[in-house]
Parts: structure tokens; C-alpha cells; sequence
């Protein structure tokens, strides 16, 4: 029967809330079909029952389970064993670590309470209660794509701006550029947030390294479709030479 080796991050914050612990190995037996969160699960029936990790659905719609495998950002129950066996090297373990990005609560489990902050700083939709607004199916599908965050904080965990930075009050990162876009890019919100996303929310900061997008996994092409579009409407509300001119006269 086959076995695998996962070396998994154990430990706590220190006294200074730094990331306090040791790698250990656990060997397990795999079955045909698991995935990593399946491996987790066996290490905490078998070996460590105090191993801390978080998951709910086990079916990659909840955004719970994110971890580093193998240094990689992902859902631990959307990972098969079986790409992951093919990318680690021969009779190494695989290396499972919590997200690097946010404080560690304890083992796998991070606090990305930030999230629950950040989101409170966005202004939610404004606009008529009732309307007959019919959305056009181009508008719909864009809608669709920045409603199906799963809101698993990967993105924001690869973004260096937040990862090397760390500049989670200046900077609101991938996921919120996200709902930024929603609400920006609704046709029926009245709300001017343009000065803000460049202000409060820092766009200005986005390099466009893309690596958001690329370990997105419910497929939003975050860079090209929330954040490029934001910062062109920067552009245009603030250095547009026109658009300067007219707000100059309004004002006077
Ligand atoms: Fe996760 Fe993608 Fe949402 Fe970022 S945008 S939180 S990677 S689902
Ligand atoms: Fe960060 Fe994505 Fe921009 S990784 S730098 S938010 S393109
Ligand atoms: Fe819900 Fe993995 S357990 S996304």
C-alpha cells in the first residue's frame, strides 16, 4: 500500500505574536482519489489529533481550507495527491504550512480577521431601491465573475505588496479590488469611489506581478478584469486633462 510523508508546520505565536513551532513528519497511508485535506484528516485520526486546521464544505465553494503545499498557495481540498506527488521530488516529504501572509493562530490556521475589516470599510452598493434597469449580458457576466469569490485570501497571500510589505492599512489588496470592481462597475451604484480606491485603498501600489491571478481558484482574472479597469478609471478621473478642466470649473 502506498504511503505518503506530509512534513506539516506545527506550533503557536511566540510572546511577540511571531510564528513559534517546528516542521513534523507524518507518514500516512494513501488511498486512491484523496486530496491534501483528505491526508490532514488521517494525520489528525492516527497521529496528532491536536493538529489545528480549517476547512467546512470540502468542496472548494467555502474558502476555509488555504494552506502552502509545497509552497504553493491552495485549497487543501481541492489539491489532489496525485499532481502534488508529481511535483515533489523523489522521497521528499511534502511540505504543508499555514498561509505566510496572515498572523498564525496555530498550525494550518491563520487570523484573517483584516478581511473582516477591510470589508467593513467599503462602502456597500448604493443606489434606487427598485429599478427596471435590464442588465446586459455583458454586465451580468462580469457581475458573475467578481460575485464568485470564495473569499479564501490566497490572492491576498501571494500578493508581495501584503506578503514582503505587509501594508494590509494602506492597501486592500487583491480580494478587495475584487469587490471594488463589483460595485464600481455596477451600472445601478451611485457611490463615487474612485477617490478612494486611489487614496484609501492604495490601487496605486499594484504592480501588476499578476501572481494574484494566477493562484486564484475560482478562476477570476483579477488583474485584467477588477484591478487594470480601477486603475484606469483613476487615471481618467484624476489625470485625465479634460476631465481636470471640468472639475476645475465645477468648482469655481
Ligand atoms: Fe480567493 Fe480568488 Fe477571491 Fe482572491 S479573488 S479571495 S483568490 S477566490
Ligand atoms: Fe498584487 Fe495582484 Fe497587483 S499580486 S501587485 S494585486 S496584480
Ligand atoms: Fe471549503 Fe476547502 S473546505 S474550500
Amino acid at each position: 500500500m502506498d504511503e505518503v510523508t506530509f512534513r506539516v508546520f506545527r506550533g503557536e505565536p511566540d510572546a511577540d505574536g511571531e510564528p513559534f513551532g517546528q516542521m513534523i513528519d507524518y507518514t500516512v497511508t494513501l488511498d486512491e482519489g484523496m486530496v491534501v485535506l483528505d491526508v490532514i484528516h488521517r494525520i489528525q485520526a492516527e497521529q496528532a489529533p491536536d493538529l489545528s486546521c480549517r476547512w467546512n464544505c470540502k468542496a472548494g465553494k467555502c474558502g476555509s481550507c488555504s494552506a502552502e503545499v509545497n509552497g504553493k498557495p491552495k485549497l487543501m481540498c481541492m489539491t489532489r495527491m496525485e499532481d502534488v506527488l508529481e511535483e515533489t521530488p523523489d522521497g521528499e516529504p511534502v511540505l504543508v504550512k499555514p498561509m505566510q501572509a496572515f498572523p498564525l493562530t496555530k498550525d494550518l490556521v491563520t487570523d484573517a480577521s483584516w478581511a473582516y475589516d477591510m470589508d467593513r470599510r467599503i462602502a456597500p452598493i448604493s443606489g434606487p431601491e427598485e429599478s427596471d434597469w435590464e442588465f446586459r449580458q455583458e454586465e451580468a457576466d462580469r457581475l458573475q465573475e467578481f460575485r464568485s469569490c470564495i473569499e479564501c485570501m490566497l490572492c491576498v497571500n501571494t500578493c508581495h505588496v501584503l506578503r514582503e510589505h505587509q501594508m494590509f492599512d494602506d492597501f486592500a489588496g487583491p480580494r478587495f479590488f475584487v469587490r471594488l470592481a463589483g460595485l464600481e462597475m455596477h451600472p445601478l451604484d451611485t457611490e463615487s469611489r474612485i477617490p478612494e480606491i486611489k487614496d484609501d485603498f492604495g490601487i496605486g501600489y499594484c504592480n501588476i506581478t499578476k501572481c494574484c491571478t494566477e493562484v486564484c481558484p475560482a478562476g477570476i482574472n483579477i488583474t485584467d478584469n477588477a484591478i487594470i479597469p480601477l486603475k484606469e478609471r483613476v487615471v481618467t478621473e484624476f489625470y485625465d486633462p479634460l476631465v481636470m478642466l471640468t472639475r476645475k470649473f465645477r468648482s469655481d
